[in-house]
């Protein structure tokens, strides 16, 4: 039975006693970091997440592709801003990864099925504007599902949703980047501003 203090004259939430937190801790210990005050659903999170890492995954693998196969005589700050991009979405695979691995899941990896688990597509853009045009596409594709998911997790699993709030930092930046490189070599943007 747990003890928690009585919630305060502002209404705060109860808080547990430090006795019944560390006898807590003691129990289930092969469950690892998913405790019993866990209130999501670790199995359906850890599926989300795959989804995300394939998503992660994919991204990386594009602006791979762009910051090498990326030519022409505008090329060479593009490329650099492509290689940027590209090691920003590996930390992003890196973190989700690491995340089901926390919740106790296996993260996959497997190339077979990625671009169905993924939410972004790979496109290969043709030329330079083509990329940068496929680029701001899939980034507010993700921007879009982070921000889905961010409420998804809600109060649920606070860790997972600082987590995906701080890449939807990134991915709001990165939409940015291809939405004014898009408009610096095309003269105007050809989307409609991302919603902020
Ligand atoms: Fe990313
Ligand atoms: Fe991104």
């Amino acid at each position: 039975m747990s003890k928690t203090t009585p919630p305060d004259a502002a209404g705060k939430p109860f808080l547990t006693d430090v006795k019944t937190l560390r006898a807590r801790a003691r129990q289930h210990l092969e469950t690892g970091n998913v405790t019993s005050t866990y209130k999501g659903d670790v199995d359906q999170a850890i599926e989300i997440l795959q989804s995300v890492l394939a998503t992660e995954i994919v991204c990386v693998l594009r602006y791979t592709m762009h910051a090498v196969a990326a030519s022409g005589i505008s090329s060479e700050g593009v490329k650099d801003e492509f290689a940027q991009h590209a090691k920003e979405e590996q930390e992003h695979m890196m973190a989700v990864a690491e995340r089901i691995n926390q919740l106790g899941g296996t993260p996959n990896f497997n190339p077979e099925g990625l671009l169905t688990r993924s939410a972004s597509q790979y496109a290969e853009g043709g030329n330079l504007v083509g990329m940068i045009r496929e680029n701001l596409i899939a980034e507010r594709i993700a921007v879009d599902h982070y921000r889905e998911l961010i409420r998804y997790f809600g109060n649920d699993d606070p860790a997972t949703r600082t987590m995906l709030e701080g890449i939807l930092v990134t991915e709001e930046e990165h939409a940015n980047d291809m939405h004014d490189l898009l408009v610096a070599h095309e003269g105007k943007p050809s989307l409609p501003p991302a919603s902020r």
